[in-house]
């Protein structure tokens, strides 16, 4: 049986030796084996949410999760609210918006404020690298990390490795292209890590402005080129171009951009004839991907994401919330 495609429970270690962390912070954090653990456990979760009327697993009931949002979203925030609701958690959602964040009190003093609420979970986002960690070594409860400035975003590539597994059947081996804003893209550095710890190989493909420095520590190539950093890959993953983001020039135009980097299809020709395309959304129709490849439901697995993202989450928030609601095994 190889590390991408499911495992029978027997496969793992007992109870809480499966997963031990108390939150999530970060792909970094965990092993190969652990990525699998919550893909599998996601597995049942698309089955239920899937299933109509019966959407409905009230194992987190009495719980109260907090959805603390520094930042905008619509994916993760609803997806983790409707996650969290259908494990029949009690969720609150926190838009720093209309929050006494906008009357200048500080990030810790807004976590021990939630703390102080006696949460069971808080689930973080922040344009801060780092305030996820900052938040979780004050609180008593699990964090999960819902984006952290250009750090982390664990539960995006979750989903995406997920989508990856169920359309191609496997999650190692595949030759995969992440393309586009990759600086500025914790997307992207979540995706990289769990990327080639189950084994792919990853390429980068950005304009030079747009590469972080040292990727061949994380192990992967990059390309100025896209239509080399695309051929024969398996999958293609585009990322947002994150304008609000970027304090200078980065790139002469957005017109100039989608000319070098936006997919259209017959740059995607490069790729193999089955390859997948991916998007985290929210996207910039037209300039880092043309409509007729994200709305192409062949090649495009955007929706997709977004369904796997609700079962993943709902994953997540069970197994990191086992141990205080007793489960057998895990202390
Ligand atoms: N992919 C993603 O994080 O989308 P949102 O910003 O809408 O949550």
């Amino acid at each position: 049986m190889t590390s991408s495609t499911i495992r029978p429970a027997s496969d793992y270690p007992p109870g809480g030796d499966a997963f031990r962390h108390r939150h999530l912070t970060g792909i970094a954090q965990l092993t190969p084996w652990e990525i699998s653990y919550i893909l599998d456990a996601a597995e049942e979760w698309v089955e239920l949410n899937r299933s109509g009327a019966a959407k409905h697993d009230d194992r987190l009931a009495g719980l109260t999760i907090i959805n603390a949002f520094f930042e905008n979203s619509t994916r993760t925030l609803l997806s983790f609210e409707i996650a969290g609701k259908r494990l029949g958690a009690d969720v609150v959602n926190m838009h720093a918006a209309q929050s006494s964040v906008k009357k200048g009190e500080t990030l810790i003093d807004t976590a021990m404020t939630l703390n102080a609420m006696r949460a069971d979970a808080i689930v973080i986002r922040h344009a801060s690298s780092g305030a996820v960690q900052l938040i979780a070594d004050k609180v008593d409860c699990p964090v999960l990390n819902a984006g952290d400035g250009r750090h982390e975003h664990p539960t995006q590539a979750l989903l995406d490795a997920l989508t990856i597994r169920r359309r191609l059947g496997r999650v190692e081996g595949l030759t995969i292209a992440i393309c586009g804003d990759v600086l500025h893209s914790r997307v992207a550095r979540s995706n990289i890590l769990a990327l080639t710890l189950l084994g792919n190989e990853v390429r980068v493909v950005a304009p030079a402005t747009l590469t972080p420095p040292a990727m061949e520590r994380m192990h992967v190539a990059t390309f100025t080129d896209m239509d080399e950093g695309l051929k024969d890959a398996d999958v293609v993953m585009m990322l947002r171009l994150q304008n609000e983001r970027m304090d200078g020039a980065y790139l002469p135009s957005a017109r100039e951009y989608h000319t070098l980097y936006g997919l259209t299809p017959q740059r995607l020709e490069k790729a193999k004839p089955d390859a997948i395309v991916m998007h985290p959304g929210p996207m910039n129709r037209g300039v880092e991907i043309d409509s007729s490849i994200a709305d192409d439901p062949a090649r495009s697995t955007i929706t997709e994401q977004v369904e796997m993202g609700v079962a993943v989450r709902m994953a997540c928030l069970d197994i990191l919330t086992r141990r205080q609601r007793g489960v057998p095994g895990w202390n």
